[in-house]
């Protein structure tokens, strides 16, 4: 079965052409003028007059049913994978995390098992929690073997998930020589836990104290001493979710000097301000994730890294928890709401209407933020992020002229609360073709569970 699609302005992350693409069967066969000849009997039209044609979106961030702080994320691989497609994402990389002690190898076949329902291409990220020779060993299996070439480890969750910078030189020597790319969560989890038990034994207990417990300085710090460790190790270096101008200044200091480090930031960092934790009535802990969204000001570094090219990626860091039930599990104690929130299904859209929209970022950048830099930088390129013959054929339509108002009562998530809950945009996703299949028709989504595909990637060159 066919596909055209007729009459659109074809953005990509180097240029825009009005004119058709031909999908045949899950490939892009022709992107040009007039491709009408090209349509077959029984084949979909879609009319994209006046509208935007783009590469799917790439969502490098998020996390899916993810057992974290005592509880379970609450969308699955199906829930996650719709709400992706609803907003224009049409392939996600979730974080495999191995229980502390456990085999990188059991953990890739709990997050494939988990996976089988998505209806959206995926790929997964291997977390590293523990610097055992059997970890150690295992990472070049995985990059040569399972197609898995980007690799997490966190600086913050001290006495969980965190690991010290001992364990952090093991991971960049082993990830660097296997051809992969480590990613770190970069906040000083030693600070936040002496700030974190003064905070909670000092009767502040509440979300307000979220932020303050693990402050932007903090952020800074880890990003300056990866860095350092980077640079003498000789490995390339990834910062996931950035938040602050600390940490952006940090880094960009270090991509000055010509050091190989890469970034990646999140919507609600450049959309949100820390006024979210006076929100009332436990309504905060919606925005308890770390990092925390910063004080005003931090998101305009920010943007300046999206718009001098230093940050290269947009992820969510969709790791949604129900205010009901879940994010109560710390009503007396903010250390013990789970972190994280919601956010797949609106990051191209809110990249739209406050990039592009607010003319901060042009057609051709926001394309390479929210797909085609994600697809080079995670080995999946052309395959993924081009529109042009012989990619898969992931796209996105989108109407600059229609709105859209965010609210958890229709968003497709299982989340009960939205961080941009009210958010008015300019600008919606009308259409998204997933590996040739239609799965967004005006607006209305009709997403095949299993459909999505495992997307292999390669390791560095
Ligand atoms: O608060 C967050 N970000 N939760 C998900 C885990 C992580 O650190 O990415
Ligand atoms: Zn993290
Ligand atoms: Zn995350």
């Amino acid at each position: 079965m066919g596909l055209l699609i007729k009459n659109g302005t074809i953005l990509t992350a180097l240029d825009e052409i009005q004119g058709d693409i031909y999908c045949d069967g899950d490939t892009i066969a022709a992107v040009g003028g007039d491709l009408s000849d090209r349509k077959k009997t029984g084949d979909d039209v879609i009319d994209a007059s006046g509208q935007v044609v783009f590469p799917g979106g790439i969502d490098p961030h998020t996390h899916f049913e993810l057992p974290f702080m005592g509880t379970v994320s609450a969308d699955d691989f199906a829930d996650g994978t719709a709400a992706a497609l609803a907003g224009g994402t049409t392939m996600i990389i979730d974080f495999a995390i191995p229980a502390v002690g456990g085999s990188l190898l059991d953990a890739l076949s709990d997050w494939h098992a988990k996976a089988k329902k998505c209806v959206a291409d995926f790929s997964f990220h291997m977390a590293l929690t523990d610097p055992s020779d059997k970890v150690l060993g295992e990472i070049p299996l995985l990059v040569k073997e399972h197609g898995i070439s980007s690799f997490k480890a966190f600086m913050a969750y001290k006495g969980a998930i965190g690991v010290d910078d001992e364990a952090l030189i093991h991971f960049m020597q082993t990830v660097s020589k296997a051809g992969g790319l480590l990613w770190l969560h970069a906040e000083n989890g030693d600070a936040i836990l002496e700030r974190q038990t003064r905070f909670i034994a000092e009767g502040k207990t509440g979300p307000e104290w979220h932020e303050p417990s693990r402050p932007a300085i903090l952020e800074g710090e880890a990003v300056r001493r990866a860095l350092t460790l980077a640079e003498l190790y000789d490995a390339p270096i990834g910062f996931v979710h950035m938040s602050s101008r600390d940490a952006y200044q940090a880094y960009a200091e270090a991509r000055v000097r010509g050091q190989e480090a890469y970034a990646e930031t999140c919507p609600q960092y450049l959309v949100l301000d820390d006024s979210v934790y006076q929100k009332p009535n436990f309504e905060s802990a919606t925005y308890v994730m770390s990092p925390p969204i910063r004080p005003a000001g931090h998101s305009d570094w920010l943007w300046k890294g999206l718009i001098n090219g230093l940050i290269h990626t947009i992820g969510t860091d969709h790791c949604p928890f129900r205010l009901e039930g879940q994010k109560t599990m710390g009503k007396d104690n903010f250390t013990q709401i789970p972190n994280g929130g919601p956010g797949v299904e609106h990051r191209i859209e809110l990249m739209w209407h406050y990039g592009v929209g607010e003319g901060k970022i042009d057609r051709q950048r926001f394309v390479a933020l929210t797909s085609t830099n994600a697809a080079k930088l995670y080995g999946m390129y052309p395959r993924k992020g081009a529109i042009r013959p012989g990619s898969d054929a992931d796209i996105a339509i989108l109407d600059p002229t229609a709105s859209r108002t965010i609210t958890a009562k229709t968003h497709h998530s299982k989340c009960d609360r939205s961080l941009y809950e009210g958010f008015e945009l300019k600008g919606a996703v009308t259409h998204v073709v997933a590996g040739g299949r239609l799965q967004l028709v005006d607006g209305d989504l009709k997403a095949e569970q299993g459909a999505g595909r495992y997307i292999p990637r390669s390791a560095r060159s």
